[in-house]
């Protein structure tokens, strides 16, 4: 069931991304589609990676979100030091989390790599404790990986 709806999604991201490689359209984009068709999420959007390290709000939907991270903290700055995605089942036994919508009680974090840097990470919040299933994370890493490439 997980995998079909995937397999939709990353349909639908790969026609709304054809013809066009624009970072802010294809994110704004792909934000809105996650946040719409995944039950149970209350944000879904892009932080982005700077030079000094922090992570920097970029195109997104739900509510309004804190806007810089420093270098390494939350849920975020952590996939973005591993370098790899993150599943936190209950955001309250995750010491470093940083709130930003206190509804949220699940996230998944899924870094974007570009050329073997990080370009950013992708970050996806659920008002229900432990929303996201190994099926999720691979359907996510499946649609991140399709924007990735998207940007040519
Ligand atoms: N909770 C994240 C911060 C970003 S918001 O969830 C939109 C974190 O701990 O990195």
């Amino acid at each position: 069931m997980t995998s079909e709806l995937f397999d939709r999604l990353e349909q639908q991201v790969r026609a709304l991304f054809d013809g066009e490689s624009d970072f802010v359209a294809n994110a704004g984009n792909f934000a809105a589609l996650i946040y719409d068709e995944l039950p149970d999420v209350n944000w879904a959007g892009f932080y982005l990676a700077t030079p000094s390290g922090e992570l920097l709000l970029g195109p997104f939907a739900g509510r309004p979100a804190c806007t810089r991270i420093p270098h390494g903290r939350g849920v975020c700055g952590a996939a973005a030091t591993k370098r790899g995605t993150l599943v936190v089942d209950d955001v309250d036994a995750f010491a470093d989390h940083i709130v930003c919508d206190s509804a949220s009680r699940s996230e998944i974090v899924l870094p974007i790599l570009r050329d073997g840097e990080l370009f950013g990470v992708f970050d996806v919040d659920s008002p229900v404790v432990a929303r996201f299933t190994a099926g999720d994370r691979a359907g996510l890493e499946r649609l991140v990986r399709a924007f990735s490439e998207s940007l040519g």
